[in-house]
C-alpha cells in the first residue's frame, strides 16, 4: 500500500502542529523528520527536543531519518522523545548491524538509508532486520532538490531483491518526490513516499499532499501518471 510521508523539513517550523495536521487531513499517515548535524551533511536541522513536542502534537508515527555522525549516541535520546522509525546512513555506520540493533533494543523501527551514489546490492546482509529501507532520490541536506532519475532503478533492484530473499521490510523513497515524479517512484516498486517540498513548499500543506497522493495511487493501480486534472505543485524551492 502506498503511503504519503510528509517530511517537515520544508514545513513552517513555528506552526508545525498546524502544518502536521493540514498534511494529515490531505492523507499523509507517516511523518517524516530530518535530522541534521552539520558533519554528515552540510546542514543543521533539530533534535530529540523537537520529537519531542511533535510528539505532543500527533498521533501519526513519527519517521526520523538520522543525517548525523555517531548515530549510536542518540538512539537512546529519541526513543525517549518518541520517536517509532529511526533510520541510519549506510554511509554513517561502520557497524551497521550493532547500529540496528540498538535501535530494535529499544523498541524503536529500524530503517537503512543509502545515498544515491551507494548501491543497493551492499545492504543485502542486514535487510531481514530493518522495517524499512530508505533511498535518497538526492544527496541528503536539502529539501526542494532535483530528483535524480537513477534512483528509479535502484528502488526495482531493491523491489527484487526483497521477492528474491522473501523479505517484508517496506521501501521509502526521499529526495525530489514531487507530482512530475512520483507515479514513477511508485511504479518503480516504492511505498513510503517522502515530500518535503511539494506538500509544504506553497504553504497548502492539506491541498497538495491530497493532489500527490492521488497521483500515487493511480499508478499503484497501474493507472499510469498523466497527472492530469492534479493542481499544479509548488516549484522546487532549496530549504536550509
Ligand atoms: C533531504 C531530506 C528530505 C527532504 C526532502 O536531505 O532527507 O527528507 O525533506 O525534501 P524534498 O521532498 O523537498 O526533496
Ligand atoms: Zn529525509
Amino acid at each position: 500500500m502506498v503511503e504519503l510521508v510528509p517530511s517537515i523539513l520544508s514545513a513552517d517550523f513555528s506552526r508545525l502542529a498546524d502544518e502536521i495536521a493540514a498534511a494529515e487531513r490531505g492523507g499523509g499517515t507517516v511523518i517524516h523528520v530530518d535530522v541534521m548535524d552539520g558533519h554528515f551533511v552540510p546542514n543543521i536541522t533539530v533534535g530529540p527536543p523537537v520529537v519531542k513536542s511533535l510528539r505532543k502534537a500527533t498521533r501519526l508515527p513519527l519517521d526520523c531519518h538520522l543525517m548525523i555522525e555517531n548515530p549510536n549516541d542518540f538512539i537512546e535520546a529519541f526513543a525517549e522523545a518518541g520517536a517509532d522509525w529511526v533510520s541510519v546512513h549506510y554511509e554513517a555506520c561502520p557497524h551497521l548491524h550493532r547500529t540496528l540493533e540498538l535501535i530494535l533494543h529499544h523498541g524503536m523501527k529500524p530503517g537503512v538509508v543509502i545515498n544515491p551514489a551507494t548501491r543497493v546490492d551492499l545492504i543485502e546482509q542486514i535487510l531481514p532486520m530493518v522495517h524499512h529501507v530508505l533511498i535518497m532520490s538526492v544527496n541528503p541536506g536539502f529539501g526542494g532538490q532535483e530528483f535524480i532519475p537513477f534512483s528509479l532503478r535502484k528502488i526495482s533492484r531493491l523491489a527484487q531483491l526483497r521477492r528474491e530473499l522473501g523479505l517484508a521490510f517496506r521501501i521509502e523513497v526521499d529526495g525530489g518526490v514531487a507530482h512530475d515524479t512520483i507515479a514513477q517512484v511508485v511504479q518503480a516498486g516504492a511505498e513510503l513516499l517522502v515530500a518535503g517540498n511539494a506538500v509544504f513548499g506553497a504553504g497548502k500543506a492539506e491541498r497538495d499532499a491530497r493532489a500527490l497522493l492521488d497521483i500515487a495511487r493511480k499508478a499503484a493501480r497501474g493507472a499510469g501518471n498523466s497527472g492530469t486534472g492534479q493542481k499544479a505543485a509548488p516549484a522546487r524551492r532549496r530549504t536550509a
